[in-house]
């Protein structure tokens, strides 16, 4: 079958392709995020879109997670990477470091999370054993292999409701539940986009050690430059995920 590539990025990554064309498009769940902006990847190409809007304006809780993987759905993408941003939770994965989780647990609540939401809608209860791809997390290990970028297979991703961080206590819950990663954007994303049939895997940049662990207080300045110094790698790997 012919893959389509759809990248769903944070902040940061928009700018590491060039842009072939922006398609404006309503969903029937309204309007996604931005323009999804057609850009060269490799020698192929995929459909990008800024998560959080662009210019960045959208908070975690207010995506409309939905509009989004509706979007990319009607643009034929079949395989969607998203990057997100995280704090480390198991100490061995550092601040810059790239991570591909192999679970997750969900703590948001009040987001509109399924597109199964109404008497109208057909009801779906999809699996959900294995939240990520196994196809789209192999891509990202073997683009990272070829691009010679390092990079953490695995992990457990607590998904947590923001904008504010957490507390430290939240964080050694987390922990015992057996979270590795903590970041508040990878659902609903990852069971819509389950339930539109789109094949899904997570990019995480660890940009701090998550609440508690370190020394000093997490600073948001820190966050933003962790994040753009992983930007050349993020693109060397996503660069190399156009070669399959
Ligand atoms: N917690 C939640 N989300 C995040 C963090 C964090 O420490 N760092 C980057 N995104």
């Amino acid at each position: 079958m012919n893959q389509t590539l759809g990248i769903i990025a944070g902040s940061g990554a928009l700018d590491l392709f060039d842009i072939l064309e922006a398609r404006s498009l309503e969903t029937p769940w309204g309007m996604p995020s931005a323009p999804p902006a057609r850009v060269s990847l490799g020698p192929g190409d995929a459909w990008m879109l800024a998560r959080h809007g662009r210019p960045h304006r959208i908070p975690p809780h207010r995506v409309d997670y939905r509009a989004n993987i509706a979007a990319m759905a009607e643009l034929g993408v079949t395989q969607i990477v998203a990057l997100n941003a995280v704090g480390s939770i198991d100490p061995a994965l550092r601040p810059g470091a790239l991570v591909v989780p192999d679970q997750l647990i969900d703590y948001t609540w009040g987001r509109a999370h399924s597109f199964s939401d109404s008497a109208e809608e057909r009801l779906e209860h999809i699996e959900f054993a294995e939240p990520f791809s196994a196809a789209v997390r192999e891509m990202l290990i073997t683009a990272a292999a070829r691009a010679d970028v390092a990079i953490h297979d695995g992990g457990c991703y607590g998904v947590t409701q923001g904008p504010r961080l957490e507390t430290a206590a939240e964080i050694r819950r987390l922990a015992g539940d057996g979270c590795t990663l903590v970041g508040m954007t990878a659902m609903p994303e990852a069971s819509l986009a389950r339930e539109a049939g789109v094949a899904y895997a997570s990019l995480c940049v660890v940009a701090n050690p998550a609440a508690g662990l370190a020394e000093v207080p997490i600073s948001v300045e820190e966050i933003h430059a962790v994040l753009a110094a992983a930007m050349n790698r993020v693109g060397a790997l996503l660069g190399a995920l156009g070669h399959e």
